[in-house]
């Protein structure tokens, strides 16, 4: 795992047999679970807090990833609320033997920081500086809007808690 900044890891790995499901590809499950495990270590490193997946919204899987293939997770914080944190997720792959890299998955996924009982507790709050961030801040409030307006959906149309 290489940490770049304080709001970011990157975890890099080589995709293995026991990764793949039965079409021969990395199993949509697995890169979840590698899109859980970054995001979880991101949200760690900035509450300094165990923290739980709230919600993960907009996950996308754009292409797929092959066994042998060097495998790159990125979580980036991008927003912050009260004790959530919102972070932005690129999955990218690459034949080790070769220099062009593709962008498999990208989503936002939502991180809550807990005290030693599981309440909520208040984290320290991004700033966005540059142009790029500014950007993915704006887009992560309103996937976080729009995963609320679908989880009141589910609850008042659907019956659905
Ligand atoms: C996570 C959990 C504690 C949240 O409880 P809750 O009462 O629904 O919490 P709230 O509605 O107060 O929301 C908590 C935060 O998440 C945000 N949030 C809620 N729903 C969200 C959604 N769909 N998308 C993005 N953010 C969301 C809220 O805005 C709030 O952020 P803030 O503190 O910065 O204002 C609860 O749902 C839970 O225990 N879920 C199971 C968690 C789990 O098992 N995860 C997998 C293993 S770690």
């Amino acid at each position: 795992m290489n940490d770049h900044n304080n709001n970011s890891v990157e975890f890099c790995f080589l995709a293995e047999p026991t990764d793949v499901n039965f079409g021969g590809k990395v199993h949509g499950g697995m890169v979840m679970k590698w899109i859980d495990q970054a995001s979880y270590a991101c949200a760690a490193k900035w509450s300094k807090r165990y923290s739980v997946t709230v919600s993960a919204n907009g996950i996308r899987f754009i292409r797929p990833i092959l066994v042998g293939q060097m495998v790159s997770v990125t979580a980036q914080i991008v927003y912050t609320g009260r004790s959530s944190m919102h972070i932005y997720v690129v999955v990218r792959a690459r034949d080790p033997k070769e220099d062009s890299t593709v962008i498999t998955n990208r989503c936002f996924i939502t991180f809550m920081a807990t005290d030693e009982s599981g309440y909520p507790v208040k984290v320290k709050k991004f700033a966005a500086e540059s142009e790029e961030e500014k950007m993915l801040e704006q887009v992560a409030m309103h996937a976080k809007d729009f995963a609320k307006q679908l989880d009141r959906d589910f609850e008042e149309k659907l019956g659905w808690k």
